[in-house]
């Protein structure tokens, strides 16, 4: 039987019967390759006669302790550790150039070699004597970090073998290579490869491993998604460039909760960890004008406050324009079409922008109700009051559903002087003394009873 091969584009993933110059996944060219061994349809070669030998299973009882684990005494990095460092673990930290990563890394292996963990530094992108200068510059010299400059993944694996230690910073995988593989460094295989290799050796010897990730335009770690699903935890290292404000989130971790988040503030002596983020989110709040709202968030486990900002004026184009920083844009989309479906409120005609402050990215939908509050606020020119937190979800119907951790919500905002919420109706609501809660069953409600239209 004939043999049918199989092309497969290394950029995507995506696989086809015929070769062709240019993936009609992706739009890449000369990406696509035959893979070798690998066939499907009627002349795909069965797995033959050759038995494999049998894996063990086990039930679902056996006792496990948790993972034991290392403090950096980074409070903010530990909690998105989900409580500190688990050994033989592999984490992705990925951001935009420049965004402070190396920083991070650096003071995180020294806190790390501090509290008597063994640390090996690698960085393939600068030369020890930069690190060195850098890490004096942030007062991190006497820090027992050992450090390399190499892009040789080889070399630096037989290493790091040699002198096992606790925990190895790979500084960055873009800059790794192996010489099986034929292409650059920062190519989609040479990423693929050393990470498949960093990540296997992780577990092969019990050293945990950090990889330093940079992001596409497009918000993607450089090289295929592929290295997200190999280790344990993904961390983004996310912030404004003209902000000082810089936020770690976990967007995957095998073992803490996800989309738990580290606040830190970018000083001129390097990352400083801000353990009340609702206060620095809040300080550049000024007297309260329309379309200014702050929205009762949570963060992974914790409370934060922020302020959202809509404009809503007259579009000079034929077609209006929507313009979301911090948000999803499309989220915004279903917002304005329930508002003008359910409440009779239109937006054709009208710009909007919407903006997160403090370089702040949220992904809740507890914060619809506060960007419809900002939306309105800004349309009718009409600020709310400035003691006021707003949260909930909105759904297509108009009817607000209750939001998860009402009453931490509650008692953030208590605690940054904020006397009165709104939110949905239902859900467990115990009350916080001091907080006025306005409770509403859906959004044509809020509309009239706030802004007394609708
Ligand atoms: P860096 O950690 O090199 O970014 P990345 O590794 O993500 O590319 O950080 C670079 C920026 O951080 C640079 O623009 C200068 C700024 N920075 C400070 O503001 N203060 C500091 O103490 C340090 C070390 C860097
Ligand atoms: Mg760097």
């Amino acid at each position: 039987m004939a043999k049918n091969p199989i092309y497969s584009c290394s950029a995507c993933g995506s696989s086809f019967t015929k070769w062709s110059g240019r993936c009609d996944g992706c739009g890449e060219w000369n990406t696509i390759t035959e893979d070798a061994g690998l066939s499907t349809g009627p002349g795909a070669k069965a797995l033959g006669a050759k038995r494999g030998t049998g894996v063990t299973l086990t039930d679902l009882r056996a006792k496990e302790t948790p993972p034991p684990r290392t403090q950096s005494q980074m409070t903010e990095l530990d909690r998105v550790l989900g409580g500190g460092l688990v050994p033989a673990s592999a984490i992705l930290v990925g951001g935009d150039p420049g965004i402070g990563k190396s920083t991070l890394l650096l003071q995180a292996a020294a806190h790390f070699a501090k509290a008597g963990m063994k640390t090996i530094y690698v960085s393939g992108e600068e030369a020890s004597a930069q690190v060195r200068m850098r890490a004096q510059r942030l007062g991190l010299d006497d820090a027992p970090v050992q450090l390399a400059a190499d892009t040789n993944l080889r070399n630096i694996l037989t290493t790091l073998e040699a002198e096992a230690p606790g925990l190895a910073i790979i500084d960055s995988i873009q800059t790794m290579w192996l010489d099986t593989v034929d292409s650059a460094p920062g190519s989609v295989s040479q990423v693929r490869a050393t990470a498949h290799e960093l990540t296997t050796f992780a577990k092969r010897k019990g050293i945990s491993v950090v990889l330093v990730g940079h992001v596409t335009k497009e918000g993607q770690i450089a090289g295929p998604r592929v290295v997200e699903h190999m280790v344990d935890t993904v961390l983004y290292f996310e912030g404004e460039r003209g902000h000082q404000f810089r936020i770690l989130r976990a967007v995957k971790n095998r073992f803490g909760p996800a989309d738990e988040i580290g606040v830190f503030e970018m000083t001129g002596a390097g990352l400083a960890e801000v353990t009340n983020p609702s206060a620095l989110f809040l300080s550049e709040r000024g007297t309260p004008s329309p379309g200014s709202v702050v929205f009762a968030g949570i963060e992974g486990t914790r409370p934060v406050l922020c302020e959202l900002q809509a404009l809503v004026a007259p579009s000079p184009h034929s077609q209006a324009r929507r313009t979301v920083v911090g948000w999803d844009g499309g989220r915004l989309a279903m917002i304005l079409a329930v508002l003008e479906a359910r409440c009779g409120i239109p937006f054709a005609g009208l710009d909007v922008y919407l903006n997160v402050a403090g370089g702040m990215k949220i992904n809740e939908p507890a914060a619809d109700l506060a960007v419809a509050a900002a939306l309105l606020s800004a349309r009718e020119d009409s600020a709310l009051p400035a003691d006021t937190v707003v949260f909930g979800e909105i759904s297509l119907s108009g009817a607000l559903r209750p939001a998860p951790q009402t009453e931490n919500r509650l008692k953030e905002a208590q605690k940054l002087g904020f006397t009165s919420a709104i939110a949905p109706k239902g859900g467990k609501a115990p009350g916080v003394q001091g907080m006025a809660l306005n409770q509403m069953s859906d959004l044509t409600g809020f509309v009239g009873e706030v802004f007394g239209a609708g």
